[in-house]
């Protein structure tokens, strides 16, 4: 048994993934623009995360922008029959490395054409509507109208199950009542927890909550509680903060990001560590109030 698999399972669609994965974002240039520093470690990360028995692989076409996707299928197609790529789609990137809105029907059409051919797939196993209202964080607004494209999308076979990002538990609400929403896929980590109703909820319908800056993204997590638990345990600051993630729902699907091979290691390997009572109880004293 791979220590991955000790992370547990849990239903993405109608496909089982281990609890533990892996966000390529981190795999594309500075400032997620441009090709990597160095391609054949990227390449290696990837199959260094599939050797060590992760199903689950988030990505996107604007990581990039195409080159993340690029990097995936030169090193892991054809693909292992049980690995799912969720990617997510509506924004495209400016010259300028910007993240620019891109939600129209012909845009989110694009997208998914975009992301089947640098993928090298006839059709996409999730695919995440990220919602770009305000580009930093979940804003309202109605998502029927790009929803109800991507819908279409899944309709020609394109796109077999539809997640949301980035979103209010207004959205997601409204999202049901277009189509079967299988995950959401929102900023949430041990020090950002404006999320906790939205997971108990999605946890009690079955869906998968898959937390984006788990480690605390562009800037890892930094705390002296989490160094202190994470010494007491003879692990590391990361790995507890996904093992608190692991033990925070069952529905919560991790996909941490690196590009290095030593990081990935080093985070794949939470999945073995338990966090006791009194742990989860002096993390807790890490929480920033506010929205994620
Ligand atoms: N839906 C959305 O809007 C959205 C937004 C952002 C991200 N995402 C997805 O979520 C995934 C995870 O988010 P993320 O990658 O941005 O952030 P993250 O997983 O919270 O953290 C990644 C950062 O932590 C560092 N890191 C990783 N493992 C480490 C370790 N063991 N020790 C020290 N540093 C470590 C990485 O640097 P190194 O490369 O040096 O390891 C990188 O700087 C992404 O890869 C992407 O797939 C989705």
């Amino acid at each position: 048994m791979s220590s991955v698999d000790q992370s547990g399972t849990f239903l993405l669609g109608d496909r089982s993934v281990k609890r533990l994965g892996y966000g390529a974002m981190q795999l594309a240039g500075p400032g997620v623009f441009g090709p990597p520093k160095d391609r054949g470690a990227a390449l290696a990360v990837l199959r260094e995360a599939i050797s060590n028995g992760v199903n689950h692989i988030d990505t996107s076409d604007f990581y990039g922008p195409h080159i993340t996707n690029e990097i995936i299928r030169e090193a892991l197609h054809p693909y292992p029959k049980d690995l799912v790529i969720v990617t997510k789609i509506s924004a495209r990137r400016g010259k300028d490395a910007s993240w620019i809105p891109a939600f129209s029907r012909e845009e989110l059409t694009q997208a998914v054409h975009d992301n089947l051919r640098n993928l090298g797939l006839d059709v996409l196993e999730v695919v995440n509507l990220r919602a770009m209202f305000d580009i930093h964080g979940p804003a309202e607004g109605s998502i029927e109208a790009p929803l109800t494209a991507v819908a279409e999308l899944q309709r020609k076979g394109l796109v077999r199950h539809i997640g949301l990002s980035n979103v209010t538990p207004a959205q997601i609400s409204e999202g049901r009542r277009i189509c079967k929403i299988v995950c959401v896929q929102n900023s949430y980590n041990l020090a950002q927890r404006g999320d906790d109703a939205m997971i108990d909820g999605l946890a009690r319908d079955g869906i998968p909550y898959v937390p984006f800056f788990p480690l605390g993204g562009f800037n890892p997590l930094q705390s002296s509680a989490l160094s202190n638990v994470a010494k007491r345990l003879g692990a590391t600051p990361m790995q507890v903060a996904l093992a608190w993630l692991l033990r925070r729902a069952p529905n919560i699907l991790l996909i941490p990001g690196t590009s290095s091979v030593a990081h990935l290691r080093e985070n794949l390997a939470a999945a073995g560590l338990q966090l006791a009572d009194d742990a989860m109880k002096e993390l807790d004293t890490i929480i920033s109030a506010g929205p994620a």
